[in-house]
């Protein structure tokens, strides 16, 4: 039996691109999903399909800039189904722009979104995990957050402070033995509706064409799926997925 089945999941920005591909792979292994982000609708469609195809899957509208919606999420989980054992923080926005064009407010809701969503998400299920000496943790951090490139170094930024926060939340609860997994995953390009975030045409158009080797969300549903199956004892901290010609 896979070492997925009858684990309780929270899956932030499961209404689209690699949540959605994520939900459909854990679920057809046996996962109880909890799927959130804003779009109810999405959440219910996919709700369906999963339950069609025999899986467990409830919804929770759920902005992840909002503690207190945070903290709702889990406790809904608790309350629905008794523990969470996989947080999966993927919820994040990309809109890319040189400094110089002054987008402050995307500037801000970039922050909100990918590091402080993140933030909010570990300090809603920290609480039950430790409690029950298990869990695991998974953030979607990006190869941005390994490098930097020009138009895209605020969300560089928020993805570096996403691999900080992987590792630096793996150390604290190494420490502490509460066996608690932490799992930073790195994708390349993948097709999904992220582009659609970017405002700036100039960002928008070279994106267009960096993404032409695009890989599909599926291939990352699986490189998550694979560390959340690992026996227990085994901490799979850093996975970077590229397309096989991408570069930088
Ligand atoms: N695609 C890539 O090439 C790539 C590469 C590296 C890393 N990543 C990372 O992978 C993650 C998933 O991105 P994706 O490519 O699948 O993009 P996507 O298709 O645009 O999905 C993003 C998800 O985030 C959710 N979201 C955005 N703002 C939210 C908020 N305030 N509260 C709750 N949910 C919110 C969206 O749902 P709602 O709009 O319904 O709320 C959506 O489900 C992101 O963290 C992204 O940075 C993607």
């Amino acid at each position: 039996m896979s070492n997925i089945a009858g684990k309780v999941v929270i899956l932030t920005g499961a209404s689209s691109g690699i949540g959605e591909a994520t939900a459909k792979v854990l679920a057809s292994k046996g996962a109880k999903l909890v799927l959130a982000a804003r779009r109810e609708e999405r959440l219910v469609q996919l709700q369906k399909e999963i339950q069609n195809n025999g899986g467990h899957a409830i919804v929770k509208p759920t902005d992840v800039t909002s503690q207190t919606q945070m903290e709702d999420l889990a406790e809904y989980a608790l309350n629905e189904f008794g523990k969470i054992d996989v947080l999966i923080n993927n919820a994040g926005i990309m809109p890319q722009a040189f400094l110089f064009k002054k987008k402050i407010d995307e500037w801000d809701t970039m922050i909100d979104v990918n590091i402080k969503g993140v933030l909010y998400a570990i300090a809603a299920v920290l609480p039950s995990m430790r409690e029950q000496k298990s869990g695991h943790i998974l953030n979607l951090s990006s190869v941005a957050g390994h490098n930097i490139y020009p138009g895209g170094t605020v969300y560089c930024g928020t993805k570096h402070a996403v691999t900080a926060i992987s590792e630096g939340l793996r150390q604290e609860e190494a420490m502490s033995g509460t066996n608690i997994r932490v799992t930073n995953i790195s994708p390349g390009a993948v097709s999904s509706e992220l582009l659609e975030t970017t405002s700036d045409p100039e960002s928008k158009a070279g994106l267009d064409e960096f993404y032409k080797s695009a890989i599909d969300a599926d291939n990352i549903a699986r490189a998550i799926a694979f560390a959340i199956e690992q026996p227990s004892d085994v901490a799979i901290n850093e996975m970077i997925i590229r397309p096989t010609v991408q570069v930088g």
